[in-house]
């Protein structure tokens, strides 16, 4: 029988996974369904109770329930305890397992894709919402020299600091995370700058220094058909700009291994939605 699969958000309409992963399966010969399921706002839980009745093997999670998935799970990845957040559901008999794939993505869009190797970097990490969160801990683990993390609001980047060094998986390794103000950033250069705000959603332009910018820096902005104010300046800089259009595929493959065990090729992928948004 075909195994099926969904993603679930509201809105989801334009949701672009069904397309990343009927492809993944096509290209690896799994016989598997995937669609996407608008929930209503306050009916996730019974969404996923319907859906694991149904026989469904997994299902990810978008905006806004990935908080909601968190709280559904019976047992947790170190990612998701890390993000506090859920992208991925597994339906394993009657247990649901959660994960997050999101900071993976973003690394193997990094080092995979982008030729940008975090050993020994200096990144630059802007906000300190979900999406920052998310990305953390796949940061840490590839051993950069330093993260910086600035927002706006600095109290929550101490709270991101105090989550990360309570992580099991961190137990032993030195976090060399520090906080920053936007002002305070004038003299310091970066390898790796990425964009975690949704500044961009609202073409707000982040109070960033050009000088952040190292001359082989690459900037890169988390959300994707868009150009951002941040991708503006950047590229204005003259350093190497990416959107996040790359991480939304690889989060997908990540959570694809997961569910098939078996990686897809992504860049043929990536290549594809690019084509379909046209940026
Ligand atoms: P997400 O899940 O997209 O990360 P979030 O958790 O609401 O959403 O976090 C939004 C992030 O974008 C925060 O870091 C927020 O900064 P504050 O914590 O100071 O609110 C940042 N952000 C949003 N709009 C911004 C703006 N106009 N200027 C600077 N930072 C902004």
């Amino acid at each position: 029988m075909t195994d099926q699969y969904a993603v679930i958000g509201n809105p989801i309409a334009h949701s672009k996974s069904p397309l990343i992963h009927l492809e993944f399966a096509k290209q690896t010969y799994q016989d598997l369904s995937y669609e996407s399921i608008l929930s209503p706002l306050d009916g996730f839980n019974l969404k996923v109770s319907e859906l694991i009745n149904q026989g469904y093997k997994g299902v990810n999670v978008t905006v806004p329930f990935k908080l909601e998935a968190f709280a559904r799970c019976n047992k947790l990845s170190e990612f998701a305890k890390a993000s506090g957040a859920v992208n991925t559901l597994i339906f394993n008999e009657q247990q649901v397992i959660g994960d997050n794939t999101d900071g993976t993505g973003l690394v193997n869009d990094l080092q995979s894709n982008l030729n940008t190797k975090l050993n020994g970097k200096r990144i630059l990490l802007l906000g300190a919402g979900g999406a920052a969160r998310g990305a953390l801990l796949s940061l840490i683990l590839e051993n950069p020299a330093e993260i910086v993390i600035s927002n706006r609001t600095l109290t929550k980047v101490h709270e991101l600091i105090e989550v990360m060094s309570k992580s099991d998986v961190l137990e032993n390794k030195p976090l060399r995370l520090r906080a920053a103000n936007y002002e305070t950033l004038t003299d310091q250069v970066f390898d790796v700058v990425i964009n975690a705000t949704s500044a961009g959603l609202t073409d707000t332009a982040l109070p960033i220094p050009n000088t952040i910018f190292s001359v082989n820096c690459l900037a890169y902005d988390m959300m994707y058909g868009r150009e951002t104010p941040f991708m503006q300046q950047a590229r204005k800089c003259g350093v190497n700009v990416s959107d996040g259009l790359g991480m939304l595929v690889e989060q997908a493959a990540e959570a694809f291994y997961i569910w098939r065990g078996i990686r897809p090729e992504t860049r043929s992928v990536i290549q594809q939605v690019r084509n379909l948004i046209k940026l």
